[in-house]
């Protein structure tokens, strides 16, 4: 693994990009830095963070032959390489948020960003970007979001969690290369926040439904089972699901 270490950059998903642009990386290349000016969220948010408290990093990965309708299995090792590690360190209640967020006690404590980069149509490499909350404690203003620090009261090395979560995400990613995909999906279910509960979605239009999460599809929509017990499948466009 090569690390490199910013004090400040506009995002380290952004900057990985264009060193790959540039140059020839090596596998499991990462970025990481103190402080982001234009960090970036999943659809377009942004994604906020206390200079020097937190982790933001960026892993660049090469990718071989990994068909498009199988690309989820790579968000799904992502999240269970983040899950792993943060059991290591005993934090409490952990949960995958679909589509991966990965939660503590029913609070978001990191944020995940998988790019891809793309030569002649096929995806060649992805920069999976991870934000996780260690040891900020005031969140005024963000949603539920929480801390290692705030819930376990521990202060947090960065580079320690940083190095478990390279080496877990390095397991799982062997998983999506030997084609594991069932065994990566049922554990990614098992993991699943809310799942077999009756949960409140929002619909792109607004509107609310009820439903029971029964897991992902291969391409990584969730399988709703309605009120009417029909099960349908939704994308991340199509709906968000609330706490
Ligand atoms: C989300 O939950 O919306 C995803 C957040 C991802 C944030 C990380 S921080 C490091 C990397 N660089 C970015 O600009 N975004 C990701």
């Amino acid at each position: 693994m090569k690390l490199i270490k910013l004090d400040a950059i506009d995002s380290t998903n952004s900057y990985l990009r264009r060193l790959a642009a540039e140059n020839e990386l090596e596998d499991y290349t990462v970025v990481m830095a103190e402080k982001q000016t234009e960090g970036r969220g999943q659809m377009g948010t942004k994604w906020l963070s206390e200079e020097g408290k937190n982790l933001m990093f960026s892993v660049f990965k090469k990718i071989n032959h990994l068909k498009k309708n199988n690309q989820f299995y790579l968000s799904m090792a992502v999240s269970l390489g983040i899950y792993d590690a943060l059991s290591y360190f005993i934090i409490p209640q952990l949960k995958i948020k679909w589509p991966n967020d990965i939660l503590s006690v029913n609070s978001k404590i990191c944020g995940i960003l998988i790019e891809s980069i793309i030569k002649k149509g096929e995806m060649s490499a992805t920069i999976v970007g991870i934000g996780l909350n260690l040891n900020q404690t005031d969140f005024e203003g963000v949603m539920n979001a929480s801390s290692l620090k705030k819930i376990t009261g521990i202060y947090y090395q960065r580079e320690e969690v940083l190095f478990k979560i390279i080496e877990q995400f390095k397991k799982y990613e062997k998983w999506v290369a030997d084609g594991r995909y069932e065994e990566l999906k049922t554990l990614y279910e098992h993991h699943l926040f809310r799942k077999d509960k009756p949960s409140t979605f929002k619909l792109k239009s607004g509107e609310l439904i009820m439903g029971f999460i029964k897991g992902v599809s291969d391409q990584g929509c969730l399988k709703i089972l309605m009120e009417d017990e029909i099960l349908k499948e939704f994308d991340l466009k199509e709906l968000k699901l609330l706490y």
